[in-house]
């Protein structure tokens, strides 16, 4: 098992975002300060019922819809890797590669066709929903996502959506969540 992944969980409205004070950029919402999210290098929020999960890595803030397009395992559980000088977060349950920078699932794939074949990372296309994050004046902020494109993971985002909870103190990695 991997070692332990802090989570940080934080429940956010647009109807009650209100953070003491700051003024939010213009159709983002805040999810987090951008030191604690550097400290924790991840943190999951609710964007309207919505469950995302951002990351911290390598400089860079990613926000990604927090269950997996395959089967909905929980990403923020998952460890960061570099695939073919991509960062991608592993899913735990299937092990399944997403790529943070766009969400695409990457596979190792052979094209039999080539005359000594070897396997080679292929995307399968965006399948995971990434989120626009921006940071401004020490916050971070996250886009609502744009229904009018669809992805896969949409699916598992409805169906935990209120009341599904990702519920991750109730996943087995529980021990590890502060
Ligand atoms: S649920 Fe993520 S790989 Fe299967």
């Amino acid at each position: 098992m991997p070692g332990a992944v802090r989570l940080k969980m934080r429940d956010v409205d647009l109807h009650s975002s209100s953070t003491g004070g700051e003024i939010e950029p213009a159709g983002f919402i805040f999810v987090g300060k951008e030191e604690d999210i550097k400290k924790s290098q991840r943190l999951t929020a609710k964007i309207n019922g919505r469950e995302i999960v951002v990351f911290y890595h390598k400089g860079k803030f990613h926000a990604l819809d927090s269950r997996c397009y395959h089967e909905g395992g929980p990403l923020c559980q998952g460890e960061i890797e570099d695939i073919d000088g991509q960062a991608c977060i592993v899913c735990p349950w299937h092990k399944f590669k997403i790529t943070l920078e766009t969400g695409e699932g990457l596979y190792e794939g052979i094209n039999p066709l080539e005359p000594s074949p070897t396997p080679k990372w292929q995307s399968k296309g965006v399948k995971q929903r990434i989120h626009k994050i921006t940071t401004d004046n020490g916050n971070v902020y996250v886009s609502p996502p744009d229904l009018s494109v669809n992805f896969d993971s949409d699916y598992f985002a409805d169906k935990y959506k209120n009341g599904g909870e990702l519920s991750m103190e109730k996943q087995s990695h529980s021990e590890d969540i502060e």
